[in-house]
């Protein structure tokens, strides 16, 4: 059964390794030692107090998060995210200033303008998100509360390397899409988010990673359960968690580590996208990057295009049948997408490379 197991190239829900899932299948039935069902216990139990703590010691070690920074499991995916920011840290006074690179970009301005005072500080909108925008000559202006960026745009596929910096003024980013997929340096960020279903596990929860000194600055005047400080102080169980959720992702830290962590990732994420891209590049122009810039293009969502809709179609198709799924790109911008996350092997890319270029020759 599990030789037939497709290729997923899925953006989100994504692929898990596999033997992660079993484990999880596993524990959902009894953990080890309890007899009882992951889904069976309470959040308050010993056992669950350790699950806690060995999916955020291993964020800890694999994100090198320093003890400046809180690490925190919430709910309401990254697009609770989007208002949960700006209702903690966008006061009277003082404004947001967002990075827009896309549609998740969009949403975090949408959602901080609902709130209070926001402002575009830069946008790729122009081309239709197919570059990032030039930061080298924007300058944030005073009475910022914080910067917003998205470290990967899942939908378009582009990528920021390296991420920008903005000295002193609190950087927050969306690193949804790429978390966990390259080294980061977490004591430049005043709050890093991502929901987990891309990269880290199963949907329903959202690993938020904030400067406790930042978070002290948040508003305390807004319902408890959307304070930051609140979270922290409750050991992110101020109501319920999602216990599940997080039991899976202690086990894929679990396997990162085991694997050499985020830098043997890096590298290995390097070698899949540089398979895709250049299955890509060696089509003639039969396959055209959606993204035109090389240094823009994201190592974690690779989105092309052919020129002729039917054979899209029939590309999404005949990769299905072929056991490569999950490369139809996203609704709004249409054409394909592999997305490549961590759980994706090299083997995985090559064979969608070498299926490219066959599908190529046959119709090119
Ligand atoms: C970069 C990014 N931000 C935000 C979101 C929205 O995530 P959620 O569905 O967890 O709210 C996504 C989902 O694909 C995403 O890729």
């Amino acid at each position: 059964m599990q030789s037939a197991r497709p290729i997923n190239f899925s953006p989100g829900p994504a692929i898990l390794p596999l033997s992660v899932l079993e484990e999880a299948a596993r524990g959902l039935v009894a953990l080890e030692g309890l007899g009882l069902s992951i889904l069976e216990i309470s959040h308050r139990s010993p056992t669950f107090e350790a699950i806690l703590a060995e999916a955020r010691d291993g964020l800890r070690r694999l994100l090198d998060v320093p003890d400046s920074h809180e690490i925190l499991f919430l709910q309401g995916g990254a697009r609770g995210q989007f208002a949960q920011i700006p209702l903690n840290f966008l006061i009277p006074g003082s404004r947001a200033a967002i990075v827009v690179t896309g549609v998740w970009g969009e949403g975090a301005f949408e959602e901080a303008q609902r709130l209070g005072d926001a402002f575009v500080l830069a946008t790729g909108a122009e081309s239709r998100y197919a570059v990032l925008p030039d930061l080298s000559e924007v300058s944030v202006p005073e009475g910022t509360a914080y910067v917003h960026t998205t470290s990967n745009n899942t939908v378009v596929g582009s990528q920021w390397h390296p991420m920008p910096d903005f000295g002193p003024v609190p950087h927050i980013s969306d690193m949804s899409s790429d978390i966990l997929s390259r080294p980061i340096d977490v004591s430049r960020y005043a709050l890093i988010y991502a929901g987990a279903q891309k990269n880290m596990g199963p949907s329903g929860l959202t690993v938020v990673i904030i400067d406790r000194r930042f978070m002290a600055a948040g508003r305390s005047d807004i319902p408890e359960i959307w304070q930051y400080r609140a979270q922290a102080a409750k050991d992110s169980m101020l109501n319920t968690p999602p216990t599940f959720a997080i039991y899976v992702l202690g086990l894929v830290t679990r396997w990162l580590e085991e694997r050499g962590g985020v830098a043997a990732m890096a590298q290995e994420n390097a070698a899949k996208a540089a398979a895709v891209y250049g299955a890509i590049e060696a089509s003639g122009g039969f396959y055209r990057p959606a993204v035109t810039m090389p240094d823009h293009r994201s190592q974690m969502n690779v989105t092309f295009r052919i020129a002729d809709e039917a054979l899209e179609k029939r590309f999404v198709a005949e990769a299905e049948a072929a056991g490569l799924v999950g490369l139809k790109g996203h609704r709004i911008v249409g054409g394909l997408r592999a997305s490549l996350y961590n759980a994706m092997p090299l083997a995985g890319a090559q064979r969608l490379a070498a299926f490219m270029d066959e599908f190529a020759r046959a119709r090119g």
